[in-house]
């Protein structure tokens, strides 16, 4: 009888102990993908607008890709994956370019505004890079989409 209670009780502290580490990891858990999951990058309406003023040539996106290899292959990828070398390190990870129906939803106005401003990981060129560039990299994103879906 007694080592039946003996038995019983710790059973008892063998479920509750099983159960407070099921919930810590939980809680733990959810805190890591609260914090892997970025918060919706709100753009400015009229920044969304903005038609792109440099249609792409072979020439602009030449430049853009030689911007590209040098500024953002890093993270980003030398094809736009967001599989870079330096996109193991961060948390947050690089936008995937060849996702058509990821880049579908952005405007070339809200691919300026992001490359310009930046967010977390994610360097703001408006400092770095002319206005021209900026314009001449969201043609290449576009190709790099296009290339993608071939
Ligand atoms: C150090 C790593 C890093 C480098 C270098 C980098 N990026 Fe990024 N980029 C990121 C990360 C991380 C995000 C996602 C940020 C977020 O969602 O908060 C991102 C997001 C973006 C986005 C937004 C995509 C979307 O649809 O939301 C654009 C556009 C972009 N990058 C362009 C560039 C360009 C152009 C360059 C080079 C001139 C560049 N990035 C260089 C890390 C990088």
């Amino acid at each position: 009888m007694i080592a039946l209670n003996k038995g019983a009780s710790l059973w008892l502290a063998r479920v509750a102990g099983v159960c407070l580490l099921v919930g810590m990891v939980a809680f733990v858990g959810r805190r890591v993908a609260a914090d892997d999951t970025p918060a919706p990058w709100v753009v400015p309406e009229d920044a969304k607008k903005v038609k792109n003023p440099i249609p792409p040539t072979q020439e602009t996106l030449a430049a853009a890709q030689d911007l590209f290899t040098d500024n953002c292959s890093l993270c980003h990828g030398e094809k736009g994956i967001g599989d870079g070398p330096g996109a193991k390190a961060i948390k947050v990870k690089p936008a995937n370019f060849t996702d058509a129906k990821l880049m579908a939803a952005e405007t070339d106005g809200a691919l300026f505004w992001k490359m310009s401003e930046g967010r977390g990981p994610m360097p703001s060129w408006k400092e770095t890079l002319t206005e021209k560039e900026r314009w001449e990299l969201v043609g290449y994103i576009r190709k790099l989409t296009k290339d993608a879906a071939k």
